[in-house]
């Protein structure tokens, strides 16, 4: 069983500024760090932490080789991400002292994926294992119809939300999992609401308030309460909450077994500054005591 991700690498330049910048401001930043980042390595390093054999499929550029050796030093499986002519894909993030950010993205070398170096890394992959993806590479639909072809769970983050982008690939998913912007827009464009999809199981994500599931087979939908934190940064808990999600059902647990664990791996998240780099591992997680809601 094995998690094949089709995602971004980036890295992420954290800009903490006293406000998030209004329109037509000039804002001094009061420090400035590198990370790495990226929905999809975010979430390749979740589901690593999480136990999960991940193998990340994506792309950087000559510049990108230190964001390889930290996703492969974070146990993630490297031997699928090409090198690119174009530079590693960059998030400029501008981070307030409520935990607040704003994000502003350059694909780079994440939109240089081709169909055969996709396919060649799926060539071992099967039933037994889940293709995971987001909207920040190209070659979506197309990934998602080969891992589709080799019978494997088909999970999708529809974020950074893109109508087009998702309504191409619902017939296509097992699994949906979405903000509740994201849901909002989804029901806008498709005029469907998020239960209502034609897909079997999706979570749309409520932030503090935890999150709910719903199954297309059952009819049912059940909500998973969240745990109380203070946060200081958001960035990166949506991916940490996919990651964690998918390793958790890829070794078998049930679904709000799933749902409860990425949860919690999501709330220790945003008490920390940084994305990838500080993503909590299952001992953390399973040990963190929270305050009651
Ligand atoms: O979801 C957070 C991520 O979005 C950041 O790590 C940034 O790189 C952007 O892709």
């Amino acid at each position: 069983m094995a998690i094949y991700n089709l995602g971004s690498i980036n890295a992420d330049m954290i800009y903490r500024v006293p406000h998030l910048p209004l329109p037509g401001e000039t804002l001094a930043c009061t420090s400035l760090s590198r990370g790495l980042g990226g929905k999809g390595a975010n979430m390749s390093v979740a589901a690593a932490r999480a136990a999960a054999r991940v193998l990340h499929i994506g792309a950087v550029g000559a510049d990108g080789a230190w964001a390889v050796e930290r996703l492969l030093e974070y146990g993630v499986d490297t031997r699928h991400i090409a090198r690119a002519t174009e530079p590693t894909g960059h998030a400029i993030i501008a981070l307030d002292d409520t935990g607040e950010n704003n994000i502003l993205l350059y694909p780079g070398a994440n939109h240089t994926l081709t169909v055969p170096q996709i396919e060649a890394a799926l060539a071992t992959a099967g039933p037994d294992d889940t293709f995971l993806f987001q909207n920040e590479t190209n070659a979506q639909a197309e990934a998602a119809r080969l891992a589709r072809g080799r019978g494997m769970r088909v999970a999708y983050a529809a974020a950074p939300f893109d109508a087009d982008a998702t309504a191409a690939v619902l017939p296509l998913l097992d699994l949906l999992v979405l903000n509740e912007v994201e849901a909002a827009q989804l029901a806008q464009a498709t005029g469907t609401s998020a239960e209502n999809l034609p897909v079997r199981d999706v979570v749309v994500t409520l932030g503090a308030e935890g999150c709910r599931w719903h199954n297309a087979n059952t009819g049912r939908t059940q909500h998973v309460p969240a745990v109380k934190v203070t946060p200081v940064d958001t960035t990166g808990a949506g991916d940490t909450f996919t990651g964690y999600l998918l390793a958790g059902l890829d070794r078998g647990l049930p679904m709000l077994q799933a749902l409860a664990l990425a949860s919690r791996a999501a709330a220790l998240k945003v008490t920390r500054v940084g994305a990838a780099d500080v993503v909590p591992d299952l001992k953390e997680v399973t040990e963190a005591h929270f305050g009651a809601l």
